[in-house]
């Protein structure tokens, strides 16, 4: 890998895209060169980077001839249709949808739990999913130590998980019903502002989400770990930016309150956040646009013996979509 890289963002105008720019920036990533790739919607627009704008070009077949690292978030069609063009022409793919996570050729990594299973990659890695990634960053190292054999979890889910448009949703049904207009609806199938939707994205003959069954299914790659399992409800709430999640885990082994809270000090991108004495507790609020993820309301779960319950926010633009990409390109300067 040129230690250099020629990077391209695929979907640059969008919620992911944007922090994209925004995180190779802050986090100085070693760029030679950068590419802005959107749709013919696009054209003419210019982003931001290093204080210099950038054009947004559009993406076509012949859009990654001389890019070294491509990094997708224009939705799983697109990546369908161009990550495997893209790895053709000779680019490492980091894909922020769903279509190749669960393709067991394509490593599926968080950095701080499998960065190893980079070194398998033909062309494309996947980026988890945003809930399975925040929900991770305090399970995975509590399973390390103590052996987790399920969770029943039930997630928060801000609006700029479905992206840019559902941001703009929020805010114009804010402003009519202030405005004491009536409330119109484009992305969601119900009112999004002052509701909460047991719904993200769509059912599946069982009852649950896909969204729900990422769970089991991401965590189990992640974690390598075939018989983790997850009972998983995911709700839209009217929060901007970042999701919570409530979780109930079984462990194989005993945990403590102050076993989980030493283990979970010690645990990377994660702060813990954890005096209900003085009601701190992890708040989508203040996780907003920060890296790092946070736990709280730590305590023994009263219904399981191996039991343990607590409450994880992060910001799923961060962690669950461009930061832990370009984690990702970076561990790959390293290989
Ligand atoms: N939002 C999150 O928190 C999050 C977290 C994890 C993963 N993801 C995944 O990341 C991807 C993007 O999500 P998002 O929230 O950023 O969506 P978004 O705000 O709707 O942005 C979509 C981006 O894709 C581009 N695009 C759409 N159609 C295109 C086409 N035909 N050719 C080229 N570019 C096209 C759009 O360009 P135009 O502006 O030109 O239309 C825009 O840049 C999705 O796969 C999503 O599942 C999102």
């Amino acid at each position: 890998m040129n230690r250099t890289p020629h990077v391209a963002i695929v979907g640059a105008t969008g919620a992911v895209g944007v922090e994209m720019l925004q995180t190779l920036e802050k986090r100085k990533f070693p760029i030679g060169k950068l590419t802005l790739l959107a749709s013919a919607r696009s054209l003419g627009k210019k982003l931001t980077f290093q204080g210099k704008e950038i054009e947004v070009k559009e993406l076509t077949r012949n859009s990654f001839s001389g890019i070294d690292i491509a990094l997708f978030s224009a939705g799983g069609s697109i990546s369908k249709e161009y990550g495997p063009l893209a790895a053709q022409a000779g680019c490492v793919v980091i894909d922020n949808s769903s279509a190749f996570r669960m393709d067991p050729t394509v490593p599926l990594v968080i950095p701080e739990i499998n960065a190893a299973d980079l070194r398998q990659h033909k062309g494309i890695i996947a980026n988890p999913n945003c809930t399975t990634a925040v929900t991770l960053m305090a399970l995975y190292p509590l399973h390390q130590a103590f052996g987790v054999k399920r969770i029943f979890a039930s997630s928060y889910q801000a609006v700029s998980g479905t992206g840019a448009k559902a941001i703009e949703e929020l805010r114009r049904q804010v402003a009519e019903i202030v405005a004491g207009e009536p409330v119109t609806k484009e992305v969601y199938p119900h009112q999004i502002a002052f509701n909460v939707l047991p719904q993200v994205d769509s059912f599946l003959p069982s009852g649950y989400t896909k969204e729900e069954m990422k769970m089991e299914n991401e965590g189990r790659k992640i974690m390598h770990h075939p018989t983790f399992r997850a009972s998983v409800t995911c709700v839209r709430v009217p929060v901007y930016r970042a999701h919570s999640v409530a979780v109930s885990a079984d462990f194989e082994k005993s945990v403590s309150v102050e076993a989980a809270r030493e283990v979970l000090s010690r645990a990377p991108g994660l702060d813990i956040v954890d005096t209900p004495e003085k009601a701190e507790y992890p708040l989508p609020l203040y996780v907003a646009e920060k890296d790092n993820c946070q736990v709280g309301r730590i305590r023994k779960d009263c219904a399981m013996d191996n039991g343990l319950c607590f409450w994880v926010c992060g910001d799923q633009l961060l962690k669950g979509a461009a930061l832990n990409a370009v984690q990702i390109a970076e561990e790959l300067l390293k290989l």
